[in-house]
């Protein structure tokens, strides 16, 4: 290792980098779409209960990991256990990366298209279903937005911690706060809002399967950023004077009020205009800008919106390519515009096979995905549960529980974590993730 590592300059800048991490397309775009798949609150209930038990515990840590060994994903498990196979793990995180940025950054560029389509105005009488596929079917634009939103990222990761990530999040956070509480606002005011707050807060238990588990534990890992060395990789910048139990619990908490609060911008509206919440990854898309078309001032909120969507995406965006870079700088000896340049063009590469899905590469279909939920379904409910189950393994049997807790104990702060939550790392976590994984799984590709 060459240099000195770069650290974050307060606490604050930390938590709203992990923040940032953390809230993203997962908290709007996924977070309601999966949920209109999967039942509605029968999800929200088992995905509330997976952060508590299995999220929480897991953040705590990987940012542990990070802030013990000042190194990235691969690294961080290399010195904690030099001579064994374990930083395989921390191999997965940096490859888990490259293909959730390279989906993540399609749907982003999505976004940053819709803001101009909302900025040139919805009429109530478009197509709306039309307009989305029209644009996601054609070849050209939806590269073009993946390139230019690749670049925005790159372009912060280039300049490093400091002048890069702590720079841009201590901007955006707060604009991302202040634009979805006034959605929520408005979305919860318009005519008809009850039926859909009702859809989102009424379970439906018989909808429930062993893939509703699955979902909503790949749900969990994706939205807490968790499972891949993202955490990691953001504790690594953490200075040992700052505390943990409780700066994860800022994360946690902020991550999860916001995938709440935006089931209630989204679910009121969806149901205020006669939709179908079920309809799939496109219900941000579709929906949303119907909903738009529809109210007074409609223009400026559908604006707002993608606006939002963009900003979240970025800020957790640049986390993804973070763990890349600090790979190849710790590891690898890379300088950071080098690695930051090449995996930019090499993620930005691997994408474009998901956007083709749904144009020259439609007839292209696993298990009756298509590209994109290709991507996302394998890193997702594959690559990051299983992470997320060695990681708890590795730090509660091999590291040693003990040693984690003191280690994430120290300086005393205002949460102390305790013997349950040994119990978690050791025993529950894994075993629950394992249980789910496998008959998820089996449920899925038995047909
Ligand atoms: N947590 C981000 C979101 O909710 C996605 C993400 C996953 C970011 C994994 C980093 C690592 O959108
Ligand atoms: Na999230």
């Amino acid at each position: 290792m060459i240099g000195h590592r770069e650290q974050w300059s307060s606490r604050l800048a930390f938590v709203l980098a992990a923040a940032g991490s953390a809230v993203g397309l997962g908290n709007i775009w996924r977070f309601s779409y999966v949920t209109g798949t999967n039942g509605g609150a029968a999800f929200v209930l088992i995905y509330l209960v997976a952060i508590v038990m299995i999220g929480y515990p897991l953040v705590v840590t990987e940012i542990t990991i990070g802030r013990k060994t000042q190194r990235n994903p691969v690294g961080a498990f290399l010195s904690l256990a030099p001579g064994t196979p374990w930083w395989l793990i921390g191999a997965m995180g940096v490859s888990a990366g490259f293909v959730i940025l390279s989906f993540y950054s399609i749907v982003a560029g999505w976004a940053l298209a819709y803001i101009f389509k909302a900025v040139a105005g919805f009429a109530p009488d478009m197509d709306f279903a039309g307009t989305f596929m029209g644009h996601i079917g054609s070849v050209w634009p939806p590269i073009f937005w993946h390139a230019l939103f690749m670049l925005l990222t790159l372009g912060i990761i280039v300049a490093g911690v400091i002048k890069g990530i702590q720079r841009w999040v201590r901007i955006l956070m707060p604009a991302l706060f202040g634009i979805l509480l006034i959605l929520v606002l408005r979305s919860l005011t318009l005519d008809g809002a009850g039926a859909g707050v009702a859809f989102y807060l009424s379970p439906r238990f018989d909808e429930v399967t062993a893939q509703t588990f699955l979902a909503a534990i790949g749900q969990a890992f994706f939205t807490l950023s968790l499972g891949m060395g993202a955490m990691i990789t953001y504790g690594s910048y953490l200075s040992e004077k700052h505390t943990i139990p409780d700066n994860a619990g800022w994360v946690v908490g902020l991550d999860t009020l916001i995938a709440v609060i935006a089931g209630f911008a989204i679910f009121p509206a969806v149901f205020a205009l006669g939709f179908d919440p079920a309809a799939g990854p496109g219900l941000a898309f579709i929906t949303l800008p119907a909903v738009f078309a529809a109210m007074p001032g409609g223009s400026l909120f559908g604006v707002l919106f993608f606006l939002l969507l963009g900003v979240a995406a970025l800020t957790s965006a640049i986390s993804l390519l973070e763990v890349v870079v600090a790979w190849l700088v710790d590891e690898k000896q890379w300088s950071r515009p080098k690695a930051s340049l090449l995996m930019g063009a090499a993620i930005f590469v691997i994408g474009i096979p998901c956007t083709l899905g749904y144009s020259l590469l439609s007839h292209v279909r696993f298990f009756g995905m298509d590209i994109l939920d290709t991507y996302d379904f394998l890193a997702s409910n594959l690559l990051l549960p299983l992470g997320g189950l060695l990681t708890a393994f590795f730090a509660g049997h091999v590291w040693s529980a003990r040693e984690l807790c003191r280690e994430a104990n120290r300086p005393a702060g205002n949460i102390r974590i305790g013997r349950w939550f040994g119990v978690m790392i050791k025993y529950i976590a894994p075993a629950a993730i394992a249980l789910v994984m496998v008959t998820g799984l089996f449920q899925k590709f038995s047909g």
